[in-house]
Formats: C-alpha cells, sequence, structure tokens
C-alpha cells in the first residue's frame, strides 16, 4: 500500500522504515528533503522510499500519517490539497511544550474536587481502572493487573500502595493528585471497552518494562 508520512521525527522514523520493511511504499512529507534527519529514516526505508514536500506527499498516498507536533498540525493541514476520501492517521498528543499536561480537552477530576471539600484529608486516587472483576481475581496468565494511584501525601500513597500489594495487583506510582484526572479518563476508555467494545470486565491494564 502506498502511505504518506508527515514528519521524519521519532515516530514518523520509527514506523516509517517498518512499514517500508513490510512491504509499503513510503512517501515522506518533509520541509527540507536535504536534512541529516530525512536523509537518515529514507536510508532505512529501503530504495522505493522517498521524500517530498507535504502536499505531493498527501496526494500520492490513500492513507496518510500525520507525525508531526500538534501546534503545527492545522498548518499542515491547511497546506494538503483535497482529503476527500484518504484516510488520516492520527498519532498527534495536543501534549503541552512543557510535558506539564494536555493543551486541549484537560478537565479537573473529581480526585482534586474531592481534596478541596474534604480539607486536611489526603486524597490517593486508585483503584478507579479497573473492574471489580479484576478486584476480585486480579490475575491474568502468571501477570497482575496493573494498578495505577496518585497523590500529593507521600505517606498516604505508601499506605496505598500496600493495600494494592495485599490485594495482589501491581501498583504503580502515577505521580501527583493534579494526573488524576488522566486515570478517570482511562477509566472511561477501560468502561467504552468493557460495555461497547466486547471486552467484558474479565480485563485489566498492563504496563510493560523492559
Ligand atoms: N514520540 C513518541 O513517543 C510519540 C508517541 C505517540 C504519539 N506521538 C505524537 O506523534 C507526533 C510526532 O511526535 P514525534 O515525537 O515524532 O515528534 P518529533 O520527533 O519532534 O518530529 C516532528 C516532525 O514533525 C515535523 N514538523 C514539525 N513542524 C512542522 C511543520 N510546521 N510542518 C511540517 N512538518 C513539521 C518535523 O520536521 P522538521 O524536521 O522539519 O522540524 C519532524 O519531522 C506528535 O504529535 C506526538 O504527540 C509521539
Amino acid at each position: 500500500m502506498d502511505l504518506a508520512i508527515l514528519g521524519t521525527g521519532r515516530v514518523g522514523g520509527a514506523l516509517g522504515p517498518r512499514w517500508a520493511a513490510k512491504g509499503h511504499r513510503v512517501v515522506y512529507g518533509v520541509r527540507d528533503s536535504s536534512s541529516a534527519e530525512v536523509q537518515g529514516v529514507l536510508q532505512k526505508s529501503g530504495a522505493g522510499a522517498a521524500a517530498t514536500g507535504i502536499r505531493e506527499a498527501a496526494a500520492a498516498a490513500p492513507v496518510i500519517l500525520l507525525a508531526i507536533p500538534w501546534n503545527a498540525t492545522r498548518e499542515v493541514l491547511a497546506a494538503l490539497g483535497p482529503l476527500e476520501g484518504k484516510i488520516l492517521l492520527d498519532c498527534v498528543n495536543p501534549i503541552k511544550a512543557d510535558f506539564s499536561g494536555l493543551a486541549l480537552g484537560e478537565a479537573p477530576s473529581a480526585a482534586e474536587q474531592i481534596a478541596a471539600w474534604a480539607p486536611g484529608a489526603s486524597v490517593v486516587k486508585a483503584f478507579n481502572t479497573v473492574s471489580d472483576a479484576t478486584m476480585v481475581n486480579p490475575t491474568y496468565g502468571s501477570q497482575p493487573a496493573t494498578m495505577f494511584y496518585c497523590g500529593d501525601d507521600a505517606a498516604a500513597k505508601a499506605t496505598v500502595r500496600q493495600l494494592t500489594v495485599d490485594v495482589e495487583m501491581e501498583p504503580v506510582d502515577a505521580g501527583p493528585l493534579h494526573n488524576a484526572r488522566y486515570l478517570e479518563a482511562m477509566s472511561m476508555l477501560y468502561i467504552h471497552l468493557a460495555i461497547f467494545g466486547g471486552w467484558g470486565g474479565e480485563c485489566a491494564f498492563k504496563m510493560m518494562k523492559r
């Protein structure tokens, strides 16, 4: 299949060569085809790959991967030709430049609201991203389900961590209470998958490391 990849950074430079190795014809849409980055990615993408202008690349393929920063996305889309019938593969995450949060769609969490309603208490968000079935039995094959928790009080978090270990889940410290907004969003994803996606409640998120 012909694939247009807009951007040759970390994502474009990771997926492009891998798809090329699977036999897809990759055309990169770039600002400067002579740059060392573009040339390096091209070298890894096989003889059939090419780099051209962004508009030309998008016109040349039915599937277009947007591998560009969120703050460039509107400008890049406006520079493309007609997109009717194209598949736009969107991996863009609207992250603030200092990685402090989402640049779009961020909302306060129930956990932070609970902390405001309970002055003096140490709120720890936990046990919200797994099903009750997983709470009863957290083991999948030989692996424990991951339990994310977050909060601002280290001692309270340590207590919750131990309570997580006590029910045989794998505790993962997800940072300050601010991050409860992401855990609550994860719970919505889980609920969608369980109820509408056919996964049911006998499934769980798992962090992996190497
Ligand atoms: N890195 C990850 O692990 C990861 C994982 C999932 C999703 N994402 C998302 O994937 C997207 C790309 O991330 P990345 O890590 O690959 O970024 P990156 O390494 O900074 O690469 C960005 C690419 O976009 C190009 N670009 C920037 N501004 C442009 C503009 N105005 N017009 C045309 N091209 C432009 C850059 O080209 P120049 O060389 O010309 O500047 C570069 O090739 C982001 O939205 C990110 O949130 C990243």
